[in-house]
């Protein structure tokens, strides 16, 4: 008994006396843990007659419990202490100004890929990509450019160094090839738009010797000049967010299309900022025309069978006429003043129903 009492008056002390939780639980170990004091009492009950253990039983239980308690107890309060400090060191200025909400902009060709995408998503387009480093084959040959034809040398190519006894292979100078690779690795229906880095050498306030262009091919049966218009206009008026364009399709000449066709949109400039829909000026903005049968039979497509029409437009200027940038080279001069006045919110995404821009 006095046993009991002294045991349960040191512990209770000690717990009492705990500065942390590190003592406190030193404590518990010393009396509760399996090799504690008041755990080496409970197993004496063992050895106990019926008698004695009926007697000590609760007693011994009733200590263990105590113990117990004021542990718990300590515990608590030590936690609410430890708490109250850390709050107390971790004060937070109120008064401190804001972090600059963001400082990373998504640059206006990627907007302009983006809202592409949307748009000819809503139509039924998917996206379809090829690799920077071409061949000729896929650049030139298979679009039906005869070798040694002139038109080859227009496109101002960058050629890699040639391997032994091999062909150069090319920067490509243009999406189409993306049309080649679609139409020889998958079959009709196709309904695919391409963006993409495309190389030229030339550099100047409207050309830089890299630029972006958007591809698109439709293949499908019975597809004829009046899909391609009504495609390219929905187009340019989901864009430009404008009710209705004037357009026309001018006579051209791309190896690759017969026939082939300039679209040319009507604008108006008021100051500096140009006005896309309706106008007395005409503006080229995008190539196009119906896939030439040269270029179906290289890809292992009958002609005869399927038809489609193509076209591509190049990504930099479009986004100059809708975000009224004058000029280009800033585009690529990755200056972080202008990206943060030109640039977009990169988490708002374009759609068509949601808003492009
Ligand atoms: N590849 C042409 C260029 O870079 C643009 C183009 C014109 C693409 C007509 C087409 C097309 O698919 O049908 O100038």
């Amino acid at each position: 008994m006095s046993d009991i009492n002294t045991i349960e008056s040191e512990a209770l002390k000690a717990i009492d006396a705990a500065g942390d939780l590190a003592a406190l639980d030193a404590v518990r170990v010393a009396e509760l843990g399996k090799k504690g004091r008041v755990s080496g009492l409970m197993k004496t009950l063992g050895r106990m007659s019926p008698e004695e253990r009926q007697e000590m039983g609760p007693k011994l239980n009733a200590l263990k419990n105590r113990v117990a308690e004021a542990v718990e107890i300590r515990k608590g309060a030590l936690e609410a202490a430890a708490l109250e400090a850390q709050l107390a060191t971790e004060t937070l200025d109120m008064t401190l100004p804001p972090r600059p909400e963001h400082v990373g902009a998504l640059h206006p060709v990627m907007q302009v890929f983006e809202e592409v995408a949307a748009i000819f998503g809503d139509m039924g387009f998917s996206v379809a990509e090829g690799p920077d480093i071409e061949d000729d084959w896929h650049n030139f040959t298979a679009l039906n450019f005869p070798e040694g034809h002139p038109a080859r040398e227009t496109h101002d190519t960058f050629f890699m160094e040639a391997p032994e006894g091999g062909a150069p292979k090319v920067l490509r100078t243009h999406t189409s090839p993306v049309q080649i690779r679609t139409m020889t690795n998958g079959k009709p229906p196709i309904r695919i738009i391409a963006p993409g880095r495309v190389y030229r050498n030339d550099w100047d306030a409207t050309h830089t010797p890299m630029f972006h262009q958007v591809e698109g091919l439709v293949i499908e049966k019975g597809i004829h000049m009046g899909h391609l218009k009504g495609c390219l206009i929905d187009f340019v008026k989901a864009f430009f967010e404008v009710d209705d364009v004037e357009a026309r399709f001018r006579p051209h000449f791309f190896p690759f299309t017969e026939p082939s066709a300039e679209m040319d949109v009507k604008y108006t400039k008021d100051g500096q900022t140009i006005k896309i829909g309706a106008g007395d000026s005409w503006m080229e903005i995008l190539g196009s025309g119906m896939v030439h049968p040269n270029v179906l039979r290289n890809c292992g497509i009958d002609p005869d069978e399927y038809q489609g029409f193509a076209f591509g437009m190049g990504i930099d200027r479009l986004a100059m006429l809708k975000y009224g940038m004058p000029d280009l080279r800033p585009y690529f001069e990755a200056d972080a003043a202008w990206t943060r006045h030109y640039g977009f919110k990169p988490w708002l995404t374009p759609s068509v129903s949601g808003g492009l821009s």
